[in-house]
């Protein structure tokens, strides 16, 4: 399916001032240092190119899910020295994404230079897609350009407003992002197998639903097996188990494709002491990681299989009593020789702490944006950008 979207080499920046809306919703720790850049990284391509030709760069993000006012800890200010590491030059920032200092501060823009805007969900107006806003940021902007993959599934007032008034494209990152994922939906080669995992069946059941009609087969692994365990009847003790979505985890199991489920697990027994278990667990009992036999199964199908989307940590890894699940789904995707594909979020994480990011073929920098598109093959952002006005 063709994308049918501008990208950034068909519109002119040389002299312009270009609107960039990206994701540098980053992890701060509790200095407000950017314990990774990745996303900022990933925007770079898109605002040297911009530069490059002549033009200025206008950015905007949010940061957060701030309750639609002001709030330091989510202020884009954090990111500012982090920005400039990752361009190797210096930026200016406004403290309000609209008003008079951003609208100065964007006219005073000359070529080559760097805006960065204070967060947008600093205003409600933002999440509620708002014109009137949309409006306010796309004056300050000649072209918009939307480099966000991590946000392009909000139809956000930053991701679908400009694009009514400013000649768009996508950036390098949203355009790349589409690509694999398009590739990976469309055209997989085969067998095809997506392994997911967290912490809730009900927030995925959509995207499960969607990849069981082009998966060969799907592992589960995570919060959400409990639900599916207790769909085949098992015992779950404790566990995290979402009774109402039971009837539909059944109906998914009755399906024509194999879903592959835990056979062990490792949790805390009723005394709250570490334990590993069978398929049934006891009353009292927890489970919070599958367990080595498992591990083990799961890494059989990962190897044999020719592409692979892992979606989700296979327990709770950041209790290193509880990471080896993962670490070990973790580490046959970087080995096996399929075509890998990590759908952010928790699982990047994951793959960051073990040291493996560089051994799969894609990270995606959207998790919740990387399950939409494998859904629906389309965001919002991209459908935005397809209404764009023609460039000037
Ligand atoms: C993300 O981190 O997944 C994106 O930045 C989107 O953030 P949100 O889920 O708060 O909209």
């Amino acid at each position: 399916m063709s994308l049918n979207v501008k990208n950034v080499d068909s519109l002119s920046f040389a002299g312009k001032k270009a609107l960039i809306r990206v994701d540098f919703n980053v992890p701060l720790d509790e200095h407000f240092q950017v314990t990774d850049d990745t996303r900022i990284q990933a925007a770079v391509p898109t605002i040297q190119k911009i530069l490059n030709d002549g033009g200025s760069a206008i950015l905007m993000s949010h940061l957060g899910r701030p309750k639609g006012g002001p709030e330091d800890k989510y202020s884009l200010k954090h990111i500012v020295s982090a920005v400039e590491a990752a361009l190797g030059q210096k930026i200016s920032f406004a403290s309000d994404c609209i008003g008079e200092e951003a609208i100065q501060k964007a006219a005073q823009l000359g070529a080559g230079q760097v805006l960065l805007l204070e967060n947008l969900r600093f205003y409600k107006e933002e999440e509620k897609g708002d014109e009137a806003f949309a409006a306010k940021l796309a004056q300050l902007g000649d072209v918009y350009v939307n480099d966000a993959f991590g946000t392009a599934h909000r139809a956000h007032a930053s991701i679908v407003g400009p694009p009514k008034t400013l000649p768009s494209a996508m950036g390098r990152l949203l355009q790349k992002e589409v690509e694999v994922l398009g590739e990976m939906r469309n055209h997989p080669k085969r067998p095809f197998i997506a392994v997911l995992g967290g912490a809730k069946v009900s927030d995925k059941l959509g995207v499960i639903e969607a990849l069981l009609s082009t998966v060969d087969a799907l592992v589960i692994g995570g919060g959400m097996c409990f639900t599916f365990l207790a769909a085949k009847g098992m015992p779950v003790g404790s566990s995290i188990c979402e009774l109402d979505q039971v009837a539909v985890c059944k109906r998914l199991l009755d399906g024509s494709k194999p879903i592959h489920l835990p056979e062990d697990i490792v949790g805390l027994n009723a005394e709250g002491n570490y334990a590993t278990f069978g398929i049934r667990l006891p009353e009292g009992a927890k489970g919070l990681d599958i367990g080595p036999g498992t591990a083990a199964a799961f890494t059989d199908v990962i190897m044999d299989a020719r592409t692979v989307f892992w979606n989700g940590p296979m327990g709770m890894f950041e209790d290193p009593r509880f990471a080896a699940g993962t670490k070990t789904v973790a580490q046959a995707v970087a080995d096996t020789k399929a075509f890998t594909v990590v759908g952010g979020g928790d699982s990047a994480a994951a793959l960051a702490q073990f040291g493996l990011d560089d051994e799969v073929d894609h990270v995606s920098t959207g998790g919740g944006a990387s399950l939409e598109y494998l859904e629906l093959g389309d965001l919002p952002g991209l459908a935005a950008l397809r209404g764009a006005p023609n460039v000037r």
